[in-house]
């Protein structure tokens, strides 16, 4: 049942954003009123990654997660499907698992000891005749399901809404962004991986980072750039993000930053950063599954890069650097990153290490460009809330001039645009109009 919501706060709900959305109320960033409230208006009713399913493979398999703040089992049953139950016991709500991941025959709630199947069904009940009649019916008293689960690429989304669009819907033409880096070969991808830590921001702040905020690369990680002066390979990045770089907005919240190559830049197109196709092994193994890759992405996506992109709400890849990660809300100013490492399953075992340390190098927890990105997100939420400051909006009006393209889905610009953001909270505020 939804909470009831002070008149005046819902009154104030229409004017957070301008109508073309180039003005965004800092309110967004650290209120504590509409932060309650956006949990159940956006985290309630949105599609939320909650794991992958190659982190459980075998029946029994489980991997604790969450959905805003909810924490979840996300675990395997025992005829294979996916079951997303909340971890909270229907008793008195402890919750009933308290491992990050592994495998369980039950799920088993240590106050009382109630004891449940991979499937949610209240199997156990300790002293049960000594309570209850002979005939107790237990079957409304097992876990809490998630009403929606399905999945995209391995991606396991869940959904509070039972009346959600279906997982399809919702992506629409995210997933022909997405292929690129998720479905190359045909036996798809894998996660190596993940890693988890806090920072002082709200959970908005990294997600409209990562839907195709290009504008901050070169003040941002300049320091990076500075480390290898006159580098090509830096030299030519920067160059092709200029060149080629283009900002897709989709329904629903979705966008992100891409790359377009010319159809002769054969080097160009190959995934990766060039620092970690140097790697022994890597660059040769990216370059020997090409050709499979572009017979599955077809004459268009087989130019296209993904850089950066964001999946409304919180869900985000990184393409370039075979990652992707959930911005965790833990209150108004508090994030809790989720990253995972992801690689074809059928790479050989150096390429998934080497994955994994370039992820640790440069967008995990102490990460180079992560370092970075987290001194501007804290600072962008204490800023917003500042007394005398809280009341200008910020402006987002960067690529007023985006339209559609030839050839690819979506409303396209050109790489310093704020149209991805622009339609991120466009979409964050029509599911906040709706009580
Ligand atoms: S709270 Fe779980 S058995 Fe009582
Ligand atoms: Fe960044």
């Amino acid at each position: 049942m939804a909470r009831n919501v002070d008149p005046n706060l819902e009154a104030e709900i229409p004017g957070l954003l301008s109508e073309d959305g180039t003005w965004v109320s800092r309110r967004l960033f650290f209120d504590p009123e509409l932060y309650e409230i956006e949990k159940e208006r956006v985290f309630g009713r949105s599609w939320l990654m909650v794991g992958h399913e190659s982190q459980i493979p075998n029946p029994g398999d489980f991997f604790l997660s969450f959905m805003g703040e909810q924490s979840v089992i996300v675990v395997r049953d025992n005829a294979g499907a996916v079951r997303v139950h909340l971890n909270t016991c229907p008793h008195r709500g402890m919750p009933v698992c308290r491992e990050d991941r592994g495998n369980a025959r039950t799920f088993f709630c240590v106050y009382h000891g109630w004891n449940f199947s991979r499937d949610g069904s209240l199997v156990g009940i300790p002293n049960q005749r000594a309570s209850y009649p002979e005939d107790f019916d237990t079957s409304n008293l097992g876990l809490i399901a998630v009403p929606r689960i399905e999945t995209y690429c391995g991606l396991i989304f869940a959904n509070h809404d039972a009346d959600a669009m279906s997982l399809e819907d919702y992506l629409g033409d995210m997933t022909w962004y997405l292929d690129t880096s998720l479905n190359r070969r045909a036996g798809g991808v894998e996660v190596v991986g993940v890693q988890k830590w806090r920072i002082g921001t709200n959970w908005k702040v990294p997600a409209e980072n990562m839907i195709g905020d290009v504008a901050h690369a070169p003040a941002t990680h300049s320091s990076v750039f500075q480390i290898a002066p006159g580098d090509p390979a830096a030299e030519q990045a920067l160059k092709s993000v200029l060149e080629y770089g283009r900002n897709v907005a989709l329904p629903n919240g979705h966008g992100g930053t891409f790359r377009v190559y010319p159809k002769d830049d054969v080097e160009g197109r190959l995934p990766g950063e060039t620092a970690l196709r140097d790697v022994p092994g890597v660059g040769e193994y990216l370059a020997s599954i090409q050709a499979e890759a572009e017979e599955r992405l077809g004459p268009v996506r087989k130019h296209l890069k993904i850089a950066t992109c964001t999946t409304f709400p919180n869900l985000s890849l990184l393409g370039s650097n075979f990652t992707f990660r959930v911005a965790h809300p833990r209150g108004p100013m508090k994030t809790e990153v989720w990253s995972w490492v992801f690689v074809d399953c059928d790479a050989p075992s150096e390429v998934k290490d080497a994955m994994k340390k370039f992820f640790s190098l440069t967008f995990g927890p102490g990460g180079i460009f992560e370092q970075d990105d987290g001194e501007n997100w804290e600072g962008v939420t204490y800023g917003a809330s500042g007394v005398g400051a809280s009341e200008h909006a910020f402006h987002y009006g960067a690529g007023l001039d985006a339209g559609p393209h030839p050839e690819l889905p979506g409303t396209v610009s050109r790489v310093y645009s704020e149209h991805t953001q622009r339609g991120m909270y466009r979409r964050w505020h029509d599911l906040m109009l709706v009580p």
